[in-house]
């Protein structure tokens, strides 16, 4: 209840990113309608600030909307336009929270190596017979059975694109209240799910992504391609394999998606995206691929698993991803067709996504509803 009514007041605030700047403070006659809709917010924020505990602000289950939400602001450089509706926000509420709980802490990261963790679902023989050109690995937490169902409705149907084998596999942690035997039908059924035992939880996703990459390296090693995708994300699996067959594409040390630059280290200790100097003294990261999907040639994840030995690890995994990368010696590519790799839409619009390769949604009945309105008959353009 208290995680429902959060979702209400980000919602809310989701709505406010996605409206073009000015258009919230000219319309006298809306003035009513949006004081009203301020103290709405404000009476929300308080409410659910004061009822939830700081360790309840880490375990609510919010993570696909509001997640974007900070992380367009933390770590994309997006247009202004959508910046500077949303800017303060985060921070208001920051200072209403005070610091999460549950924080990672120096230690707990000193043990990220993979092998430290033992599958409980596995599927280790899909890659085996048939190598696949491209593996889509989507982390999603146990309980998600909507994301996963919406998903293979939709972008991950096709086994075969352009006569190349794609697989879609699923990496989970664990998450206490999950029942075990439904996830068990669930993976008789699709062959798709593949479990770790390490606690599912925002703070150990640079786990997660490290689990995926030593999964990768140990049991797909012929794939050619891989991508790490979130399980919000629109995908156009036809364009991003016709990326991936241009000849200027590399077969080795490629790792694309969309850049993020020079970001700063978010030392505000009381952010999702904290990150202390313990963990990484730096103060800015080395250029990285937004974790929303990237994309990268099968000879890295052994090399990620490797390196990440001695690199020490921090919870932002996409930036995690971009320091290994540098102590590689390796950079991140910039896409061919940069403006494919979307974050945000506005509205399913059927001509986009003819065009793009991602997509960042809200909800899995967004994505059923834009990829209804993509595979509907007629022009899309
Ligand atoms: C954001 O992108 C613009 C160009 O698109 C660039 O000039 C600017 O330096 C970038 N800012 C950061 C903080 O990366
Ligand atoms: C998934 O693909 C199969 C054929 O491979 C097709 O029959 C089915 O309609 C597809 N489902 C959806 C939801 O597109
Ligand atoms: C995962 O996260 C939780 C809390 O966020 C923590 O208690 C746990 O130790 C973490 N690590 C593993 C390996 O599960
Ligand atoms: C957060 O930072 C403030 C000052 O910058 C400090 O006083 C406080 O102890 C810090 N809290 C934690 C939990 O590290
Ligand atoms: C790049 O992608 C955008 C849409 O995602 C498309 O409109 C544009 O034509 C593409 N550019 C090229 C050179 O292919």
């Amino acid at each position: 209840m208290e995680g429902a009514d959060m979702e209400r007041v980000i919602g809310s605030g989701g709505s406010l990113k996605r409206k073009p700047a000015g258009s919230l403070c000219c319309h006298k006659k809306h003035w009513f309608q949006i004081s009203l809709l301020v103290c709405f917010l404000l009476i929300g924020w308080t409410y659910v600030f004061s009822v939830n505990s700081l360790s309840g602000w880490e375990a609510l289950p919010l993570h696909g909307r509001y997640r974007w939400f900070f992380h367009q602001i933390y770590h994309s450089n997006l247009s202004a336009d959508r910046a500077h509706v949303t800017t303060t926000i985060p921070h208001d509420i920051y200072k209403t929270t005070g610091p999460p709980t549950g924080r990672p802490t120096a230690l707990q990261y000193q043990q990220i190596h993979p092998r430290n963790y033992q599958f409980i679902i596995d599927n280790a023989e899909v890659c085996r017979n048939n190598p696949p050109f491209l593996v889509l690995m989507v982390p999603v937490e146990p309980d998600n059975v909507a994301a996963r169902d919406a998903i293979r409705q939709t972008w991950s149907n096709s086994s075969m694109v352009q006569g190349k084998v794609v697989v879609t596999l699923f990496m989970l942690g664990l998450s206490p209240g999950t029942d075990m035997e439904k996830l068990q039908q669930e993976n008789l059924q699709h062959r798709d799910l593949i479990q770790s035992n390490f606690i599912d939880t925002y703070s150990n996703l640079t786990i997660k992504t490290m689990v995926i990459m030593d999964w990768l390296a140990t049991h797909c090693k012929d794939a050619t391609f891989a991508a790490k995708i979130d399980s919000d994300m629109f995908l156009n699996v036809d364009n991003l394999i016709a990326m991936l067959q241009r000849p200027e594409i590399p077969k080795l040390s490629y790792l694309t998606g969309r850049l993020m630059h020079n970001r700063p280290v978010i030392r505000l200790n009381s952010s999702k995206w904290y990150v202390s100097e313990e963990l990484y003294p730096d103060s800015h990261y080395p250029t990285y691929t937004l974790g929303m999907g990237y994309v990268f040639s099968m000879d890295l994840p052994g090399k990620f698993v490797e390196v990440s030995k001695s690199v020490k690890a921090f919870n932002i995994e996409d930036a995690y991803i971009g320091l290994c990368m540098k102590r590689l010696g390796l950079s991140p590519s910039s896409p061919p067709n940069l403006s494919q790799f979307q974050t945000y839409v506005t509205k399913c619009d059927r001509c986009d996504l003819s065009k793009c390769i991602t997509y960042i949604l809200s909800s899995s009945q967004e994505l059923l509803d834009c990829w209804t309105e993509f595979k509907k008959p007629g022009p899309r353009c």
